[in-house]
């Protein structure tokens, strides 16, 4: 076949698959067998083998999967990605009707004005948020919700997701973001965790987290074997002639996104709290988790009229539905040691189902809290599942306590290396002060020390970790640097090219700059944001060593307790023989030259305005700061505004004006997070 050809009939082929994929994954409707629509891939995936240079971004090929996604790319969000306030009670919910009206004007006691907001309720899908950008009918970028102002760019995983268009239909805007929620279907999670239990992996602890995990693999083509699927609910950035929210989403549906069938639209609020009460007990029937109803002003000039709070909507709140409950018997109590040394008791359970999946174990938190619940062995508990993965335990059922049951005695020693367990003043948790001798305690850190966000070694894993530290290869984080290759091919499960990347992720890690050195050498309280300030103000490690606890506490962020960990932690002549041996290994101790320069170019080009009062700091602070990173400072909104920068009690023309021009609205700790 000769290139034109080839062209034309991947044109068809294209649109034909997606076709296929259309009516199978949106509309439910398979149009053809398994078989077919695997040989009209086949047929694809060969013609575009034969001409590469006619594989487009958008072609149905790409939802197999296949590419490798090493470090995903972070990208701003146009516009943040702000959260919703949430309710648990019909209360809740009424109060937020009488806030929608009296923010509109209208009187609550006019019985005419009912009618007057008309709200769009949807099921609250439990996943992963998730933007898509689209230009001229293409599926552009994918972007996770990350910390709200900057998430990941996770395009090559979106695409293998089928639900989601790679080209849209009909007459859709030339650029406009969507907004939806990523989630994992409920048979394909049983599915993945029967095999999973059958091969002895430790199954996925919930839907949410398979997705979000999921989401975040390197490999697109087991992203793709996933079955990941994706319901939007949010269109932003279009011109639209649309009165409101649901009708917009009755067109994103002709141009093929995935909408869910149960939004409804209600005339007032007694309608929306039917439907509460409605999915309260139906969401069980559902093949999808959900675990609340989102209500929204529909018009979006009255969305418009009530604006936002720093954080979330004025027109939208979620309800949250109350968790389920059950009672089950406190078999033992056994304490996990974390990577500080963080004891954590674990309550392990006569296994009971609850919302879905069989619960054995919960959190007993710290000694406050079994002391507080008076929870004792032998015991039945009451178990609730709320948003996170562990259940919570929530009191005892006293009308059952056994006569001979013995109050729960918290352990004094650590259970993996025996050493007394201490506790400091103000904090909850005991803790083994054994840093370098406790097993859990040396793993974890070395665990710490090459994670993502720290040295990114991915080659070495906890289970590898664990190999070469049971096979007394590695003892502390130096002992990484001296690793040879030699003494890695011994090694079970180690062969020439996982030894020979291991060594060569090791080698790439000490070009990582020095925030995440820091960040990586496990200081107790020493998290990635303080690390980086800390490293900014201070420039090289020698510098904080020098520093007296009194002078830490100049350093923005730095408080008494991290101060002191600090100082604790070069005191220590072990972590100092640790950090010389990586120094000399090559790691950077220092901020790089560009690092160094004075002031930033973050937010070069931009122009913000301020209204409102702060939190954490003054205006003429946020003025500073804005104009240390590049940036300009203008008293009104116009145009050439780049961001409205909002606190509380804003000046309501100042916002309108902002949301007519489509400039974009953070709050401070975005802005914070913007000047990282
Ligand atoms: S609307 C500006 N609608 O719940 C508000 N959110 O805190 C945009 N979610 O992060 C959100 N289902 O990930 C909206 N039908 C729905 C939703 C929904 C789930 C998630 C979303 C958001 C969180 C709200």
């Amino acid at each position: 076949m000769d290139k034109h050809h080839a062209e034309e009939k991947i044109k068809q082929l294209s649109a034909e698959l997606e076709q296929h994929n259309y009516n199978y994954y949106v509309l439910d409707k398979p149009s053809i067998s398994d078989f077919e629509f695997d040989k009209l891939l086949e047929e694809l995936i060969a013609l575009e083998k034969q001409f590469p240079e006619l594989l487009l971004s958008t072609s149905p090929s790409q939802r197999v999967g296949g590419s490798i996604t090493k470090e995903f790319k972070t990208v701003k969000h146009t516009y943040p990605m702000l959260s919703l306030s949430n309710s648990y009670s019909k209360e809740d919910v009424l109060d937020f009707d009488r806030r929608v009206r009296e923010g509109l004007g209208l009187q609550s006691t006019d019985l005419f004005s009912l009618a007057q907001v008309n709200y769009v309720c949807e099921l609250k899908f439990d996943g992963l948020s998730i933007g898509l950008t689209y230009e001229n009918g293409e599926l552009k970028q994918a972007v996770t919700r990350g910390d709200g102002v900057q998430g990941d760019d996770v395009t090559t995983n979106v695409k293998t997701i089928k639900s989601i268009p790679l080209k849209l239909k009909g007459d859709f805007p030339a650029q406009f973001e969507i907004r939806g929620e990523i989630f994992m279907p409920r048979p394909v999670f049983d599915n993945i965790n029967k095999e999973r239990e059958e091969i002895g992996e430790t199954p996925l602890a919930n839907p949410r987290n398979a997705a979000s995990g999921t989401m975040k693999m390197q490999d697109s083509s087991v992203v793709a074997s996933r079955k990941l699927d994706c319901f939007l609910y949010n269109v932003l950035g279009a011109e639209f002639s649309d009165k409101g929210h649901f009708e917009t989403l009755q067109h994103a549906k002709r141009w093929g996104f995935k909408i869910s069938e149960h939004s409804k639209l209600a005339g007032n609020i007694n309608e929306a709290l039917d439907f509460i009460e409605h999915w309260d007990k139906a969401r069980f029937n559902l093949p999808f988790d959900t675990d609340g109803v989102v209500i929204k002003v529909n018009e979006f000039k009255q969305q418009t009229q009530l604006g936002f709070t720093a954080k979330s909507p004025r027109w939208a709140i979620a309800y949250k539905f109350k968790a389920e409950q059950v009672s089950t018997e406190l078999q033992s109590i056994s304490y996990q040691v974390g990577r500080t040394g963080a004891i954590t008791p674990v309550a392990n359970l006569k296994p009971v189902p609850l919302g879905g999946t069989t619960v054995k174990r919960a959190s007993l938190h710290n000694a406050d809290i079994i002391e507080k619940l008076d929870v004792r062995v032998g015991d039945f508990v009451f178990v609730e599942k709320g948003g996170e993965i562990i259940p919570k335990i929530i009191g005892v059922d006293f009308s059952k306590r056994k006569d001979d049951a013995q109050k729960t005695i918290y352990i004094t020693r650590c259970p993996e290396c025996g050493t007394e367990l201490k506790r400091e003043d103000g904090e909850a948790n005991h803790f083994c002060p054994n840093e370098t001798g406790c097993p859990p305690q040396v793993k974890g850190r070395m665990e710490h020390f090459v994670s993502r966000k720290a040295m990114n070694i991915d080659s070495l894993g906890a289970e590898t970790i664990e190999q070469l530290y049971n096979a007394g290869l590695i003892k502390n984080i130096a002992d990484i640097y001296d690793l040879k290759k030699e003494q890695l091919l011994p090694l079970e499960r180690m062969a020439e090219k996982s030894a020979q990347n291991l060594i060569e992720g090791i080698e790439a890690s000490k070009k990582i700059p020095f925030e995440r050195v820091l960040y990586a050498i496990g200081i107790r309280h020493v998290g990635e944001t303080t690390a980086k300030k800390i490293a900014k103000k201070v420039k090289s490690l020698q510098v904080l060593i020098n520093l007296n606890e009194e002078e830490m506490l100049h350093i923005d962020e730095v408080g008494e307790i991290i101060a002191k960990s600090v100082s604790v932690f070069f005191a220590d002549e072990e972590n100092r023989k640790i950090i010389e041996r990586l120094k000399v290994a090559g790691l950077q101790f220092e901020l790089s030259a560009e690092q160094q320069q004075a002031g930033s170019e973050k937010l070069k080009n931009l122009t913000f305005v301020i209204s409102g009062v702060f939190n954490k700091h003054s205006r003429d602070q946020l003025k500073e700061l804005i104009e240390f990173h590049g940036g300009k400072n203008s008293g009104s909104v116009s145009g050439k505004t780049s961001y409205l920068l909002a606190g509380e009690n804003i000046g309501p023309e100042k916002l309108k004006k902002a949301q007519n021009l489509g400039v974009k609205i953070i709050g401070e700790d975005e802005f914070v997070e913007m000047i990282g």
